[in-house]
């Protein structure tokens, strides 16, 4: 059966949900999600949204900031749009219902949180689960509204593209890429659905799962940038793969982000002798961007055999820390640390991707009506490195950006295109009577990430990283036309197609700029490098 929508929206994050309820009003609207609505990178996002909105702060103050984390490679258009667009995207936010903390009665008189590589306080958040506050809002007002069918459990498998030519008089000069929708696997039926769509959005989020550290929940597996490589669209920048200086180091702990925020109220990092270290890699200490942060700690790790560095607040008022971060304090408390009293052992792990599925202004990818919105795009924002906060203030100005551009696209195409779809073929598959092959690719392509592929590289481990990963395609693609597709199958695939473009990326740029940090080529290369790494495959 073929389900029909005028909008399909894959992923249910800050992105997919901001647009879902404006492009709602002009048709049919299907999220598709993997687990339940609120399981999302967003929800978890601690920090907040950087937006300008303090009397001593202003948007080129915030530009030059952003550009400078960038490291020379944002698009300085991009970067403008993106600044000055912010406070109205925010005034939204709270008229659709978020709470974030407040300095005075006004309305937008927000307390203002500091982040590293902010020049000024603009961080707009909500205590230490902004994420959360975010989410639930638009998740409130999503499930009120009858244009909206959210499909829960069901995950996307690939997307359905069609060639059409476009011809001059007689001549066909181009042939054009146009997406119409996806296949889903329903994970409630074990069967593939065919969604056609007039628009579709991936707005899937990141794949920092592709590392064996990760602040990342497990959903974080690529989906969407791997699903548009397939379908030949460009992506961009994929070597930028962000480690957060700060997850809580434990054995039972997993997944847990220890906010930026904390530094920015003035906590410091320190060794296990209790020696504070950052000045003697950066002027800036604990508040430089978080390469140079990540890349700090990762040496003093390396020098010293410890396992952990140190985070400590303890000289500050206990009420306050508890007050302004209670999720983080009652969390530590968990694992037997109280912040207000024990520096909280830290490490690095990967946080957030800077490149994905290339877009124009608008969001719009170089597949025709297929869009991609936050940590699945590649904008031309981040550059070589985000400033902290500056990915929930990215999803909403882009989800707004999309929403204007493809209603434009979705009046235009009206029902001119009549398009025969193609059902599923599962004829000659079995159910897999080996799910260890599954579990350990999964294990190993982690694994091989975070050594070969981490924080810092060398071509030598790089090209040793790239034959292993060629095997494991190898044997996950003999794996998947053979067997039933299941939901792990569908992560793992989109997991080694992430993995492998990670790694041609980091081959391809022969210099170290922002996150990206080659041992054999340690200094930036401007005459050569200053551009973006694109691939694209030839279909
Ligand atoms: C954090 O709270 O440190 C994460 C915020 C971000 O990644 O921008």
């Amino acid at each position: 059966m073929i389900e029909k929508t005028d909008f399909l929206i894959i992923g249910s994050g800050i992105a997919g949900l901001s647009y879902a309820l404006k492009v709602a009003q002009f048709g049919k609207v299907t999220i598709v999600t993997k687990k339940q609505i609120q399981k999302t990178n967003t929800a978890l996002a601690q920090g907040g949204v950087a937006a300008v909105f303090s009397k001593i702060d202003s948007f080129d103050l915030h530009i030059k900031d952003t550009l400078d984390a960038g490291d020379g490679l944002c698009n300085k258009e991009v970067v403008e749009m993106v600044v000055k667009d912010g406070p109205a995207r925010i005034k939204e936010l709270v008229k659709q219902g978020a709470n974030f903390n407040k300095q005075g009665d006004g309305k937008y008189d927000f307390s203002l949180g500091q982040e590293g590589g902010h020049s000024a306080k603009r961080i707009v958040y909500a205590h230490d689960l902004t994420g959360k506050e975010i989410e639930e809002t638009l998740v409130k007002n999503v499930e009120r509204n009858e244009n909206i069918t959210i499909l829960e459990d069901h995950i996307a498998v690939n997307l359905i593209t069609f060639s059409s030519s476009i011809r001059s008089g007689l001549v066909v000069t181009q042939h054009e890429n146009i997406c119409c929708g996806a296949y889903v696997l329903n994970n409630k039926t074990g069967k593939i659905e065919t969604h056609y769509a007039g628009i579709t959005l991936l707005a899937t989020g990141g794949a920092s799962k592709v590392y064996l550290y990760t602040s990342n929940p497990d959903i974080a597996t690529g989906d969407g940038i791997a699903m548009a490589y397939r379908a030949g669209a460009s992506v961009a920048n994929l070597e930028f793969v962000q480690f957060h200086p700060t997850c809580l180091f434990h054995p039972q702990a997993k997944n847990f982000l220890i906010s930026e925020a904390v530094r920015g109220e003035g906590a410091v990092l320190i060794d296990s002798n209790g020696r504070r270290f950052m000045a003697d890699y950066t002027p800036d200490k604990e508040l430089a961007c978080r390469d140079k942060v990540a890349r700090a700690i990762d040496s003093e790790l390396k020098k010293t055999g410890a396992d952990a560095v140190f985070l400590d607040i303890t000289h500050k008022d206990p009420d306050f820390v508890k007050n302004r971060f209670p999720n983080i304090y009652s969390k530590c408390l968990e694992y037997g640390i109280d912040m207000t009293k024990d520096p909280i052992p830290v490490v690095p792990a990967a946080h957030y991707m800077c490149g994905g599925v290339a877009t124009d202004l608008n969001g719009k990818t170089d597949i025709q009506r297929l869009y991609a919105v936050g940590e699945t795009a590649c904008t031309g924002l981040h550059g070589a490195n985000r400033l902290a906060s500056n990915s929930l203030l990215e999803a909403l100005v882009y989800s707004h950006r999309a929403y204007q551009s493809s209603i434009e696209e979705f009046k235009s195409i009206g029902n001119k295109v009549t398009v025969t779809l193609d059902q599923w073929d599962e004829t000659d598959t079995t159910d897999s009577d080996e799910a260890i092959v599954v579990s350990h690719n999964w294990d190993e392509i982690r694994r091989l990430m975070w050594n070969y592929v981490g924080i810092v590289r060398s071509d030598k481990r790089l090209q040793r990283a790239f034959r292993r990963i060629q095997n494991i395609q190898q044997e996950i693609n003999e794996y998947y036309w053979g067997f039933k597709v299941t939901s792990d199958l569908i992560e793992l695939r989109n997991l080694a197609t992430v993995a492998e473009l990670i790694i041609q990326s980091a081959l391809m740029r022969k210099e170290s700029r922002g996150l990206h940090y080659n041992i054999g080529y340690p200094q930036k290369d401007d005459l050569n490098w200053l551009k973006p790494t694109i691939l694209k495959k030839r279909l």
